[in-house]
């Protein structure tokens, strides 16, 4: 959360990772004790667990870590560990599973925690240990349950029924006076080997060569991609690549996931509430392919993660490498719309303060944006504390998401954070922006 965690005496440490955790519990158990307990342990879509297996995991691997690994205290409950596995068991199948009903489960996560304030009254961070180095793996676990956090609020816009979740409205938008900026490129630091609590994936920091490129002061709108939507860009093949158009046509693609057009009027549903599509909204619930077909049909592409990472933490004034688009401070409401705060994406421009040296805006929070690369380890990588965070997922089955949505806690959305998916998945909070290679009378 913030690179001067060494700075704490271990008393501000401990009570800093106290606050942590009692913050992602209480983001928990909003988000299911909102719904009844046959919405609990139901399958809302086989894209998703039944919550009541979040809920779960997120106990155990905090067990698993916490209290077994970081405390060497007794297993609380070790016959369930298979259950709740990842790897033993495809989302699709876990509702069948014999998993804990949602009374055992909350009775569960309640030892589970009681023992983890425990272990963290006694740990020595300075111990030379490097899981406990900087409390990293209590960072660990309290953004895993954010996360999953996230994926739960996922889970709650598949469902359907009478809306449970409310949140005030985002601040307004305004009109940019730029649509896009050059990147004058150049050598710059990648990634972070100093944020305390960055995951294995983001570290070390590196630096990387980026050509001159431009890139779109906002999120692609709603409305710019409802153009695509009624100009025909689903049923032309030219704006496609080819795994793309093999995969619009298969899954019948029409338009964004959650939209409809009823009586001649775009609609939305979000979180059970169908309302007019807002135009001014950045797009969202799209998937890699439509990202990448709408920016080819604009004469554009997606940026790659070096170019997106580059935008958001570069700052060409000081030649340094800073950990937002805005500077060092760590993310305030002002910034970006992080955190559930709001329960969708902010209009474009609402976040003046928000914007990088160059003035690009909004690439913290309000929708993950989809890169064009793959999920490959930075120079130096290093499996930290286990392979299946990061390794298992190396190579070209997954597109590069950057820069957190709404439903992504400030622990999680750092500059550095890197998130990945299939290039199908639209029930993600994800949208994009575009970025071009300059003319060459651009560069003058
Ligand atoms: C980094 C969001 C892709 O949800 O699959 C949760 C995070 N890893 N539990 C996921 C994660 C283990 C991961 N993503
Ligand atoms: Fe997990």
């Amino acid at each position: 959360m913030n690179h001067q965690l060494s700075d704490l005496t271990a008393e501000e440490l401990r009570s800093f990772v106290a606050e942590q955790l009692g913050r992602s519990r209480g983001r928990t158990v909003q988000l299911t004790d909102a719904v009844d307990t046959d919405d609990l342990v139901r399958q809302h879509s086989r894209l998703m667990s039944p919550l009541v297996w979040d809920y779960a995991h997120i106990g155990n691997q905090e067990e698993l870590w916490l209290v077994r690994d970081v405390g060497g205290r007794e297993p609380v409950r070790q016959d369930i560990d298979e259950l709740y596995d990842a790897f033993m068991h495809a989302r699709a199948d876990r509702p069948s599973l014999p998993l804990l009903g949602p009374t055992e489960t909350r009775d569960y996560v309640v030892e589970v925690r009681d023992k983890v304030l425990d272990v963290l009254d006694h740990v020595k961070f300075s111990g030379g240990r490097e899981l406990v180095d900087n409390a990293f793996a209590f960072g660990m676990i309290v953004q895993h349950e954010q996360q999953h956090d996230e994926t739960m609020l996922a889970t709650h816009q598949l469902r359907t029924g009478a809306p449970v979740l409310d949140a005030p409205a985002p601040p307004a938008g305004r009109r940019l006076a730029r649509s896009e900026v050059l990147v004058p490129g150049g050598v710059f630091e990648m990634g972070t080997s100093i944020e305390p609590w960055a995951l294995d994936n983001e570290r070390p920091a590196h630096a990387v060569h980026v050509a001159p490129y431009l890139i779109d002061t906002a999120p692609v709108s709603n409305g710019d991609y409802l153009k695509f939507v009624t100009g025909g860009g689903y049923q032309d093949a030219q704006w496609w690549s080819e795994a793309g158009w093999a995969h619009v046509q298969k899954a019948s693609l029409v338009a964004p996931r959650f939209w409809e057009l009823v009586d001649g009027n775009w609609l939305r549903t979000r979180f059970g509430h169908r309302e007019l599509l807002p135009l001014d909204e950045p797009v969202m619930h799209v998937c890699f392919y439509e990202a990448e077909a709408y920016a080819r049909w604009t004469g554009k592409r997606l940026p790659t993660e070096e170019e997106w990472e580059m935008a958001a933490r570069f700052d060409p004034a000081t030649g340094r490498t800073r950990r937002f688009p805005w500077g060092d401070e760590s993310p305030g409401p002002q910034h970006a719309n992080l955190g559930q705060r709001h329960l969708r994406p902010a209009p474009i421009g609402a976040y003046p303060a928000g914007a990088s040296p160059l003035g690009v805006e909004q690439l913290i929070g309000d929708v993950w944006e989809w890169t064009s690369s793959d999920f490959k380890p930075y120079p130096g990588f290093r499996a930290f504390p286990y392979d299946e965070y990061s390794l298992v997922f190396f190579g070209s089955d997954y597109k590069m998401l950057r820069g957190g949505s709404f439903g992504t806690d400030e622990v999680v959305a750092r500059g550095t954070f890197r998130n990945w998916d299939y290039p199908i998945r639209r029930q993600i909070f994800a949208g994009f922006r575009c970025a071009r290679d300059p003319r060459p009378e651009e560069l003058t």
